[in-house]
């Protein structure tokens, strides 16, 4: 081989080597590994952060659908019951202060979590039990 394409072709392993670095940075941090609700988004925190071990309490909850809570947004703007967004923040389509009249954040979070808490009679509803010191 030239040794114009020896560097070529070094050049070209690198990219890949950088590119599966990109990708498995994310996995190594999944859902597997959270504790808590990310929170970030608002700045400032009113209240200590809420507890959620993702896998652990969707098993636990028997929870089997991701769309359940990882819906996504139909062309006009609507919820989309069927296509899930797992992956995505809820604030990148819930903002904190929204100004298009979409849910806020915190009213997302505490809708969906309290709704099913309540309508299922388990786990956490009042606003100590969830962020708890
Ligand atoms: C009970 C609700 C619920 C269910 C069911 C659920 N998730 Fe999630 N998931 C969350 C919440 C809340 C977050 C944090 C979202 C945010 O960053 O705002 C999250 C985050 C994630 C993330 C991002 C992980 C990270 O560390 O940033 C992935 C990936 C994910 N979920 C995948 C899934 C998959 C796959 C399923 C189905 C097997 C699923 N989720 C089911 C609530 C749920
Ligand atoms: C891909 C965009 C998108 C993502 C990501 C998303 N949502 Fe939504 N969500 C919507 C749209 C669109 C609506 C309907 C308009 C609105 O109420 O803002 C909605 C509505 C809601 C509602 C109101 C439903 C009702 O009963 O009226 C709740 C609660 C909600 N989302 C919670 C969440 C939570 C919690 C997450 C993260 C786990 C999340 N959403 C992630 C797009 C999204
Ligand atoms: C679709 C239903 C559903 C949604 C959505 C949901 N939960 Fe739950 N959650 C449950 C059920 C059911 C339990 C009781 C599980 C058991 O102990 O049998 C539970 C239990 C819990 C518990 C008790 C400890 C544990 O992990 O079991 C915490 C904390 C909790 N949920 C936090 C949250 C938070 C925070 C959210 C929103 C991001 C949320 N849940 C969304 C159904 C749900
Ligand atoms: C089922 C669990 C749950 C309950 C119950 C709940 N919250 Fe939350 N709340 C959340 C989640 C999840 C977030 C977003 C993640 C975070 O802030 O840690 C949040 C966010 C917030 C925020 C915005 C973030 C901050 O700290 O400034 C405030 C304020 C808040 N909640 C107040 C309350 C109050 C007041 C109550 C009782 C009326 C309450 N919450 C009950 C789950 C809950």
């Amino acid at each position: 081989m030239h040794r114009k394409n020896i560097v070529k072709l070094a050049a070209s392993m690198l990219t890949i080597l950088a590119l599966v670095a990109f990708y498995m940075v994310p996995v190594a941090m999944s859902q597997d590994d959270m504790t808590q609700v990310p929170a970030d988004a608002f700045g400032t925190l009113e209240r200590p952060r809420v507890a959620f071990a993702h896998d652990a309490h969707n098993e636990k909850a028997g929870i089997e659908e991701c769309v359940v809570c990882h819906h996504g947004k139909t062309e006009d703007g609507k919820m989309d019951k069927e296509n899930s967004s797992e992956g995505d923040p809820c604030s990148s389509c819930h903002a904190v202060k929204p100004t298009d009249g979409a849910t806020p954040l915190m009213r997302a979070y505490h809708r969906q979590c309290i709704t099913c808490h309540e309508a299922k009679g388990a786990g956490p509803v009042a606003c100590g039990q969830c962020h708890a010191k």
